[in-house]
C-alpha cells in the first residue's frame, strides 16, 4: 500500500488512498495534513476505525473542541463526549442519537458563531441510506478568487456576523431564545475575507446566511450584498457533492470550506460520528 493523493475537483478536495488511518505513520499523517491545508477537504475511503481510532487520529492534528450545541444539546456516544453523532436514528425511548435529522442542512461552515471556530471537522460514515445524504463542499478560495471586483470592494476590511441561534438543520440550539434580528443574536464577528494561517491563501468567509450581517451597511443593503455573495459563492464550479459509502472518512477545513446535506428518506438509518479540532487561533483578515 503506497499513499496516493489525487484531486477529486480542480478547485477543492483530495483523495488519500493507500492509508490505514488507524495505522498512520508519521509521514502519512504529515501528507494528509498537507493534503488538508491545500485542497481544503480530504477524503478517505474503505476505512474500519473505532471511535478510539477516530479519537487518536483526530487528536494528531491537535487538541480536540467539544460537539457543537444543537437541536437536542450535545449527543455523544456513552463515554466519548469529544465525539458528535450526526443521526436520524431514534433510541429504544424514541429519542434522537444524534443532530441535523434527516432533513436539509442549509450551507454553512461549523460553529463560526465562536470567537475560535475549530480548523477542522471530520465525518466518518457507519451507516447511511441507499440515496440522499450526499454532503456538498464548496472551495471558498477559488469562490474568493473569482469573485467580481465590485463586491471584492464592497467587502473589504468589513466583518459579518455569525448567527449562533439556528443550525444548519434550522432547528434551534438548545436554550438560545429565537430571534430574527443579527445584533441580537448570540454570534461572532469575523473578517469577510480571510487569510489561511498556514497557507496564506484569502478565502470568503460567510458562515451561514440565515441571520447573517455585514457591518457599515443598513440592515436591507447587507441583506443585498449577501445575497449576491452567496449566489456567487455557491455556484456549481466551486462545489462538489460528496455520495458516502460506509467506511468513508471526511476531514475538511472550516477556514477554507463550506458545506451542506441533501435530505434523505427519514425511514432509512443514517449515523456518522464526527469529531473536531480546536481552532488554532481567531480567523485572520486578509490585508488586500
Ligand atoms: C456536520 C454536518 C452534514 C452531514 O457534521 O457538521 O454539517 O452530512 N453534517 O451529516
Ligand atoms: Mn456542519
Amino acid at each position: 500500500m503506497a499513499l496516493e493523493i489525487t484531486p477529486v475537483t480542480p478547485v477543492v478536495g483530495a483523495q488519500v488512498s493507500g492509508v490505514d488511518l488507524a495505522r498512520l505513520t508519521d509521514a502519512e499523517f504529515a501528507a494528509i495534513r498537507d493534503a488538508w491545508h491545500r485542497s481544503a477537504f480530504v477524503l478517505v475511503r474503505d476505512q474500519k476505525l473505532s471511535d478510539d481510532d477516530l479519537l487518536a487520529f483526530s487528536r494528531r492534528f491537535g487538541e480536540l473542541d467539544p460537539p457543537p450545541n444543537q437541536e437536542r444539546g450535545r449527543i455523544s456516544p456513552p463515554g466519548y463526549p469529544d465525539i458528535y453523532v450526526v443521526s436520524n436514528v431514534l433510541d429504544d425511548k424514541g429519542e434522537p442519537i444524534g443532530a441535523l435529522g434527516a432533513g436539509e442542512a442549509a450551507w454553512h461552515t461549523d460553529m463560526s458563531y465562536l470567537d475560535e471556530p475549530p480548523d477542522a471537522s471530520m465525518l466518518y460514515a457507519l451507516e447511511l441510506p441507499a440515496s440522499g445524504g450526499d454532503t456538498w463542499f464548496c472551495g471558498m478560495q477559488a469562490a474568493y478568487a473569482a469573485l467580481p471586483e465590485e463586491l471584492k470592494a464592497k467587502i473589504r476590511g468589513r466583518r459579518i456576523k455569525h448567527d449562533g441561534t439556528y443550525n444548519s438543520g434550522g432547528y434551534l440550539r438548545q436554550g438560545v431564545d429565537p430571534t430574527d434580528d443579527p445584533h441580537k443574536a448570540p454570534g461572532a464577528w469575523h473578517p469577510a475575507v480571510c487569510v489561511h494561517p498556514v497557507t496564506g491563501v484569502p478565502a470568503l468567509y460567510l458562515g451561514r446566511r440565515r441571520n447573517s450581517y455585514i457591518e457599515g451597511y443598513t440592515p436591507a443593503e447587507s441583506e443585498a450584498l449577501l445575497d449576491a455573495l452567496w449566489a456567487h459563492a455557491i455556484q456549481a464550479r466551486f462545489t462538489h457533492a460528496h455520495r458516502w459509502r460506509i467506511g468513508d472518512l471526511v476531514l475538511w477545513d472550516n477556514r477554507s470550506t463550506m458545506h451542506r446535506r441533501d435530505p434523505f428518506d427519514a425511514t432509512a438509518r443514517r449515523v456518522m460520528h464526527r469529531t473536531q479540532i480546536k481552532g488554532s487561533a481567531r480567523p485572520v483578515a486578509y490585508a488586500a
